[in-house]
């Protein structure tokens, strides 16, 4: 059993490599009754959000019951994985989870913010041998997680701490649409918290400017229509993982 996260396909192509029994987790906590999850092992596949697992996911994992004799949590990341094993485990911890694994699998990053997707495109962070080592852990129930560096000590406070300055960073208020947008309404579909809507103009709107920051609407709207105001490395460069369709990162996200 392994309960996904995703916005542009990541954690699904890794989540369909662990299990065939998979769970998106915006499309459990859209059920009211009690989440409670029995299985002999039971995953988690996250990305990475400045070193920590995103507030959706925590919210789930605080929700939700587990009955499982081997627990993982699984972090995709981009250029940096920081302290993210290490603050999954403490956060299992303090919501009474016990997680006996943790470990983070490099991908391609899609912090617009931060990096053209064209150029994460074309690294080759050899995914493949990546996941046949992550496979072959839980497989053998391997314990424990990696005990991050000290520079990625100080760079996970440095981000923290920039977080706390520019709420902006993180909020989602940077995301606009631009006048290129022809109303499909393909944002609305992929939002995992059905921010987004098209009014009577055809043109898409938000119901608020506050959100996960996941970056789902910017990478699968197809005019390319939805930019981060701050700062886009190359506002003509989108992502989708190539393993995952807009179809199954619809069925994931959709409220
Ligand atoms: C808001 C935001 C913050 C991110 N922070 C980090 C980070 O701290 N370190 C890192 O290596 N990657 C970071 N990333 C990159 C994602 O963790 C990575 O691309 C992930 O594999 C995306 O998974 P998905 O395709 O399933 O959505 C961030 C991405 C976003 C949108
Ligand atoms: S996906 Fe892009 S073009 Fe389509 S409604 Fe949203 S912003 Fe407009
Ligand atoms: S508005 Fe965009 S960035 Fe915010 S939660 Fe929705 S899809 Fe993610």
């Amino acid at each position: 059993m392994v309960f996904y996260f995703t916005a542009t396909g990541n954690c699904l192509a890794v989540a369909k490599e662990l299990d065939s029994e998979l769970y998106s987790i915006p499309q459990e906590m859209k059920k009211e009754e009690p989440l409670h999850y029995q299985a002999d092992t039971i995953g988690i596949v996250a990305p990475t959000y400045s070193g920590l697992m995103p507030r959706i996911v925590r919210r789930f994992l605080k929700r939700a019951k587990f009955d499982a004799s081997y627990f993982y949590i699984v972090m995709t990341y981009g250029m940096n994985p920081s302290v993210a094993e290490k603050e999954a485990i403490a956060y299992g911890e303090h919501i009474g989870v016990q997680v006996d694994y943790a470990a983070s699998i490099q991908m391609v990053d899609n912090f617009l913010f931060a990096f053209d997707m064209n150029v994460q495109m074309a690294m080759d962070k050899q995914i493949p041998r990546q996941l046949e080592e992550l496979k072959r852990n839980i497989q053998n129930r391997v314990k424990g997680f990696r005990e991050p560096t000290e520079q990625q000590l100080n760079g996970f406070a440095m981000v923290s701490e920039r977080n706390c300055r520019w709420p902006e960073m993180t909020d989602g208020t940077q995301i606009t649409v631009t006048d290129k947008c022809i109303g499909c309404g393909i944002c609305s579909k992929v939002c995992p918290l059905g921010r987004f809507y098209v009014g009577e103009d055809h043109r898409a709107h938000r119901h608020s400017e506050y959100c996960e920051f996941c970056l789902a609407c910017a990478h699968a709207c197809p005019q390319k229509a939805i930019t981060l105001s701050g700062q886009d490395k190359n506002p003509n460069a989108r992502y989708r993982n190539p393993d995952v369709s807009l179809v199954e990162i619809i069925r994931s996200n959709q409220i």
